[in-house]
């Protein structure tokens, strides 16, 4: 049997492409301010090889009881406001984690209802990538017209999924939570992502059993577990030409730049970037890992936060931002600075 169409002789209405940029951004840092003194001892390793391996002086670890979902909704509330928008404008909420500690629902219809939104919500694993990720999904949501005005969050309680007696990641690390507002305007605010995988390296950075191994081997709460070198020699050497591919596609120079904020993996990786990118010496470069440790997704828009409620940054200025992690994923894009 063939069956044909009822021929609908017009085209689908859709709505007007038209631009977007972000409007607002907000961090939450836990209070639990954690030195590498309190990390050391079970790796043994020590407060100066800790500084000059990674850059990290001290992170914040979530308190007892506070959640994903608390740190998010308290990292979006100064987004929120700063766009000038109640939650209840919201007309998506992306959340970008790999530390929200049930397969399903995801958190971020949770983190709409506790903002008061009814918005659509859903989460995306993406590491430390994610933001990135979701950065670039709300920009084509807001610029085919499915959205106006879009919530990006990136947060992270990775202190439950870490080992503290892991001498690769016991001292990298953290939690916190970093929020976006993403919504339609009058003219470019958001370049063109440039983005990509290399699932050959899936072990790279990985959670250390499936949770069907974790429930048949009965082996206790699993971790994340990673190459560090390996993932170190990737970062360095391929990301410095995505971030290049990135402001090419934007058709920006590096001495148009305001600010480079890039994923806070390693100061050395900042540092290695910064140099293979050529940035002007002047140029204002983040550098939260030292006192926020790697908070994964919520590292680029925490340390954005911190550099614009510094005035460190200009607003209308250009930031290039870069994340990459787990994956391996990466992702990057040029955006105006709210
Ligand atoms: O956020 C997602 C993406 N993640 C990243 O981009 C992280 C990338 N990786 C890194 O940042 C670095 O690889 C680490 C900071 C994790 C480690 O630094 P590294 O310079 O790569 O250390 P390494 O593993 O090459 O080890 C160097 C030395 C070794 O000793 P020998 O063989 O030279 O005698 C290690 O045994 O340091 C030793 N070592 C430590 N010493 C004290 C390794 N871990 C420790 C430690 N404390 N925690």
């Amino acid at each position: 049997m063939t069956v044909t169409p009822k021929g609908f002789a017009g085209e689908l209405r859709t709505s007007p492409v038209s631009h977007a940029t972000i409007t607002g951004i907000g961090g939450y840092r836990p209070k639990r301010v954690v030195p590498n003194s309190e990390i050391v001892e079970r790796i043994d390793s020590s407060d100066e090889w800790v500084r000059e391996r990674s850059g990290i002086i001290e992170r914040r670890f979530a308190g007892e009881g506070e959640s994903v979902v608390d740190m998010s909704v308290f990292a979006t509330e100064p987004a929120l406001a700063m766009a000038g928008i109640e939650a209840g404008q919201l007309d998506a909420v992306i959340v970008a984690t790999v530390s929200w500690p049930y397969q399903t629902p995801a958190a971020a219809p949770m983190i709409a209802e506790r903002l008061g939104s009814k918005a659509a919500a859903f989460d995306i694993s993406a590491a430390c990538a994610g933001y990135c990720h979701a950065v670039s999904l709300a920009t084509d949501m807001v610029r085919a017209g499915t959205a106006q005005h879009v919530l990006v969050v990136g947060v992270e309680r990775l202190s439950d999924f870490t080992s503290p007696d892991d001498r690769g990641t016991a001292f990298i690390f953290a939690d916190g939570a970093g929020a976006a507002v993403v919504s339609r305007s009058e003219s470019p605010g958001i370049g063109p992502t440039v983005w990509g995988s290399d699932g050959a390296q899936w072990e790279a950075i990985s959670q250390t059993e499936s949770w069907i191994d974790v429930h048949e081997k009965n082996l206790g709460w699993p971790h994340i577990g990673m190459a560090g070198q390996t993932v170190f020699r990737w970062a360095v050497w391929g990301m410095a030409p995505v971030a290049r591919k990135a402001m090419d596609a934007a058709g920006v120079t590096v001495d148009q730049l305001d600010a480079f904020i890039p994923h806070q993996a390693n100061v050395r990786i900042v540092d290695a970037m910064a140099k293979q990118l050529g940035l002007p010496a002047d140029l204002p470069i983040a550098r939260d890992i030292a006192y926020t440790g790697n908070t994964s997704a919520a590292s680029i828009p925490l340390a954005m936060e911190r550099m614009v409620r510094h005035g460190e940054i200009p607003s209308g200025g250009l930031a290039l931002q870069i994340g990459f992690g787990a994956g391996l994923s990466y992702a990057a894009q040029v955006v105006v600075i709210p």
